[in-house]
C-alpha cells in the first residue's frame, strides 16, 4: 500500500479517543460569571490572521489518489465551518509533480481560506519557498518528527542542522512560519532553541492522540518498537513547559484533542489556538463530510457555553481561567520544578 494511504488507515485503526492527560485537569467553577452567551467571542489570532474559531484542522495528508479525496473533503469541512487548515507534508510532491494535485485540491475547494503548507524539518529554504508558491498558501508549517523517521524503515537518519535551516527559512519567507511537533510534544529547552531562531509561533503537538511511533512500528516487519507507542510529552505537559518561559510567543496546542472540552482545557493552559487531526480524520472517514461539519459546529456551540460558564468573554480571557492539575502532569511539574 502507498505510505500515505497506510498512514491514514493506521491512524484511523488506532484512533480510540482514549484517556490522556487532558483528563488530569479540573477546572474551577465560579457561580457568578457576569456574562451573557451572546457576548462571547470565540475568535483568536494565529500569526496576524484573525480566526473566527480558536481551533483548526492540523496537518495530515496528500500524496496519493485516496488522500487527494480526503484533502478535498477536509477542505470542504474547513470552508463550511470557516476554519484554518494545513496540508500534509508536501515533501513528496516537491520531488514528483504528479502528486501536486493531491494537495492543491485544498486551495481549489477553499479559494478564500487560510491554508498552511507543511514541510519537514530538514527541507531547504528553496524548497520551502517552492512549497508556499506552488500551493498558494498563507503560511508555512515546519514539522519536527525525529522518532517517526527513526522508527520508519525508510525514514531519514540524519537530523543535523535543523535549527540553522529553520532560522534561514524564517528569515527568508514572505509568509509567517510555524514550527510543530507531530505528536511527541516539546520541553521548554526545545522551545527556547526554536525561539532563538526567531520563530514566533510554535505548535507543541504532544502525546495523547495520534502516535507516529505506533503507526510506523505497525509498518515494520518485526514491530520491535511497540514500547515507543506512547513516547513523548503530552500536550498538557508541553503547554506547562511552554508556560515556564517568560518570552512572549504564540502557543498552539495539538495532540490528543478529542472534543470541545479538550480544546477549552488547552486554551485554559495558555494556548492561543488548538490544532486537531486524528479526531477530525476519524469523523470524516467514519461518518462523512456532512456529519463532520455538524461536529465542528457543535464544538463551537459547546465552546460558547464553556466560555460563558467560566465568565470568559474572549479567547484571551479563557487563558486566565484557574485550573487544578492532578495525576501524572502534577508529578511532572514537581520533577521539573514547574510552579
Ligand atoms: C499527521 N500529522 C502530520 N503532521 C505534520 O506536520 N505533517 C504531516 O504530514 C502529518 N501527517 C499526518 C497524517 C495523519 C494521518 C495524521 C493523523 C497526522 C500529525 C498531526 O499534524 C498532529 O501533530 C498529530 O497527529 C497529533 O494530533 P492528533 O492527531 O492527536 O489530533
Amino acid at each position: 500500500m502507498n505510505r500515505k494511504d497506510e498512514h491514514v488507515s493506521l491512524a484511523k485503526a488506532f484512533y480510540k479517543g482514549k484517556p490522556n492527560d487532558f483528563d488530569s485537569i479540573r477546572l474551577i467553577h465560579s457561580s457568578l460569571p457576569e456574562l451573557a452567551l451572546k457576548e462571547v467571542d470565540l475568535s483568536t489570532k494565529l500569526f496576524d490572521f484573525n480566526l473566527s474559531s480558536p481551533f483548526y484542522i492540523n496537518a495530515m495528508t496528500g500524496g496519493s489518489e485516496k488522500t487527494k479525496e480526503i484533502n478535498r473533503q477536509l477542505a470542504i469541512v474547513a470552508r463550511e465551518t470557516d476554519l484554518l487548515i494545513a496540508t500534509g507534508s508536501v515533501s513528496a510532491a516537491l520531488k514528483d509533480s504528479s502528486l501536486i494535485d493531491s494537495y492543491s485540491v485544498m486551495r481549489e475547494e477553499y479559494p478564500e481560506g487560510k491554508i498552511l503548507v507543511n514541510i519537514g524539518g530538514g527541507v531547504s529554504v528553496d524548497n520551502a519557498k517552492r512549497a508556499v508558491d506552488l500551493f498558494e498558501t498563507d503560511g508555512l508549517q515546519i514539522h519536527l518528527n525525529v522518532p517517526q523517521e527513526l522508527v520508519m524503515p525508510e525514514g531519514d537518519r540524519d537530523f543535523r542542522n535543523w535549527l540553522s535551516i529553520i532560522e534561514e527559512i524564517n528569515q527568508q519567507m514572505n509568509v509567517p512560519v510555524l514550527v510543530k511537533e507531530v505528536g511527541f510534544g516539546m520541553t521548554r529547552e526545545t522551545i527556547t532553541a526554536l525561539l532563538s531562531t526567531g520563530i514566533q509561533t510554535i505548535d507543541v503537538s504532544g502525546q495523547g492522540g495520534t502516535s507516529f511511533t505506533q503507526i510506523e512500528n505497525a509498518r515494520r516487519k518485526k514491530r520491535e518498537f511497540a514500547y515507543l507507542d506512547d513516547w513523548g510529552q503530552s500536550t498538557v505537559i508541553s503547554l506547562l513547559e511552554a508556560n515556564e518561559l517568560t518570552r512572549n510567543f504564540q502557543k498552539v496546542a495539538s495532540g490528543g484533542i478529542r472534543n470541545a472540552y479538550d480544546i477549552f482545557k488547552a486554551l485554559c493552559l495558555g494556548a492561543d489556538a488548538v490544532g486537531i487531526s486524528g479526531t477530525i480524520l476519524n469523523s470524516l472517514l467514519s461518518h462523512g463530510t456532512e456529519k463532520t461539519i455538524a461536529l465542528v459546529e457543535q464544538w463551537k456551540e459547546e465552546l460558547r457555553i464553556l466560555y460563558t460558564m467560566t465568565g470568559s468573554q474572549t479567547t484571551a480571557d479563557v487563558t486566565k481561567h484557574p485550573l487544578i492539575l492532578t495525576g501524572y502532569p502534577k508529578d511532572w511539574c514537581e520533577a521539573r520544578m514547574i510552579d
